[in-house]
């Protein structure tokens, strides 16, 4: 079966009956005036249809545990949904602790990651009951042992390991070779399991967790991934007489941006996993872990789209045609940072096929806000509506206030039905917190 990431469009886009994209059922033209543009879009249907195609892949394993990285997409409504489905959360600052908990979700199923927590943030998360603590680095042992002693509290942790896997992906969204900055070293973990069970008595070490990248199409990469967490697992016994019962591979998995990018589905994943777990317990002889797995950008990423309305445009004397739209760079990153790629389309029916080779510039003061290099659209014109696909992950998660452009409203369409998920900002929103020094 076909997984929602090896699409480029969501799973219920459709031409509906006056010639327009649809989406869940809502007329993309409709939601554009409805609401203005820019406008983030998130299908319901696709993001449910991922969220339980993981589970069922990985149902066989009955110690399976789905977390969702929340980096790629985090809003109450989002975390809702996916916490509805059974998910945890793979969280990475105060703001998505917060926001998981301001939605009435408990923490004890999720994980807090990153390599510089502060001293607020395990606060926070230790007093609302988080699931485990991914400790990334000997600084952070330290002190999140010290601030478990103050609370007279102790913690479940996971320890934050570099696998030494080189995946093929953009440099800055590999994050498991061996000079990366996150985790500790193999080499470093005797020292660590040492500190821990003589020094650092209020830590409670449950398992390792490791993450080899983002954007991923080899599975190969998963089932190294394993072996190197379950080889590990196993050294740790033989040395210290400590079997830890949990490992957790990251993320990773890659989605469809264009034609040329082809992911495994959601099940070749799970069976590359559930094969090497199931050859290495055996191998090394050690118990079934607990497995966490946290996808991110393949949960949200196919589900949401972008819509924008067509304004000026440029055509360079014998060089490119050039279309502004009403967003870019702040609302969608992407394509400057990391050179991405997207395709999109004009959401409503033209009456004759005039193809045109445009680039699709955004109005931020850069000349890098290039959202689309080249892109063949059906007679574009001033006014219309631009649906750009899988924006679901990294975009609003992403977006930034430069030229203080107000970040966009993001909608959610199910069954012929919309409901806005995050309001636009306002003006008042963006000047709320400065102040006028009187120095
Ligand atoms: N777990 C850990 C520890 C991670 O660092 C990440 C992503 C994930 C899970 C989720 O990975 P995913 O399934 O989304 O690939 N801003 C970049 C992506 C950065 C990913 C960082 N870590 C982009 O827009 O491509």
């Amino acid at each position: 079966m076909q997984s929602a990431n090896q699409n480029i469009k969501p799973l219920t886009t459709k031409i509906n009956e006056k010639g327009n994209l649809s989406i869940g059922g809502c007329d993309l033209a409709e939601l554009a005036k409805k609401y203005s543009t820019p406008l983030y879009v998130i299908d319901k249907e696709t993001l449910v249809s991922i969220a339980r195609e993981y589970k069922n892949a990985f149902k066989s394993y009955a110690k399976f545990k789905p977390k969702f990285a929340s980096k790629a997409l985090m809003t109450s409504a989002i975390a809702k949904i996916l916490a509805d489905e059974g998910y945890g959360f793979d969280v990475v600052s105060g703001g998505e602790i917060y926001t998981v908990h301001n939605a009435g979700i408990s923490l004890n199923n999720s994980t807090f990651n990153g390599n510089n927590k502060s001293r607020e943030e395990l606060n926070l998360a230790i007093d609302l009951g988080i699931g485990r603590i991914s400790v990334d680095n000997f600084s952070e042992l330290e002190l999140l042992n010290e601030i478990l002693e103050e609370k007279n509290k102790t913690q479940k942790i996971l320890l934050r390991v570099t696998p030494g896997i080189e995946c093929h992906t953009h440099e800055y969204i590999q994050t498991g070779h061996l000079d990366s900055k996150f985790g500790f070293d193999l080499t470093q973990i005797d020292n660590v399991i040492e500190l821990i069970t003589q020094k650092y008595k209020n830590l409670e070490i449950m398992g390792l967790h490791a993450h080899v990248g983002s954007q991923i199409f080899e599975t190969k990469v998963w089932s190294d991934e394993v072996e190197v967490l379950i080889k590990e697992i196993k050294r740790i016994k033989d040395k210290f007489k400590i079997e830890l019962e949990e490992i957790n591979i990251g993320g990773g998995l890659g989605i469809t941006y264009t034609k040329e990018d082809t992911p495994p589905s959601v099940q070749e994943v799970a069976n590359v996993v559930l094969k090497s777990l199931e050859e290495n317990i055996k191998k090394y002889n050690v118990k079934e872990p607990v497995l966490y797995i946290e996808p991110g950008r393949s949960m949200v990423g196919t589900s949401g789209v972008t819509l924008y309305t067509l304004g000026s445009s440029k055509q360079v004397p014998n060089g490119k045609k050039y279309i502004a739209v009403d967003g870019g760079m702040a609302d969608n990153i992407r394509p400057s940072m990391y050179g991405a790629e997207y395709c999109a389309e004009l959401v409503t029916k033209k009456d004759s096929e005039t193809k045109q080779k445009v680039t699709i510039a955004g109005k931020f003061c850069e000349s890098g806000d290039i959202l689309i290099k080249e892109i063949e659209l059906n007679n574009p014109q001033k006014g219309d509506i631009l649906c750009v696909y899988n924006t679901g992950a990294y975009g609003y998660s992403m977006a930034s206030n430069y030229n203080l452009m107000l970040k966009p409203m993001m909608v959610l369409v199910n069954n012929s039905q919309s409901a806005i998920i995050v309001n636009r900002q306002t003006y008042a929103q963006l000047v709320q917190n400065d102040i006028i020094a009187e120095i």
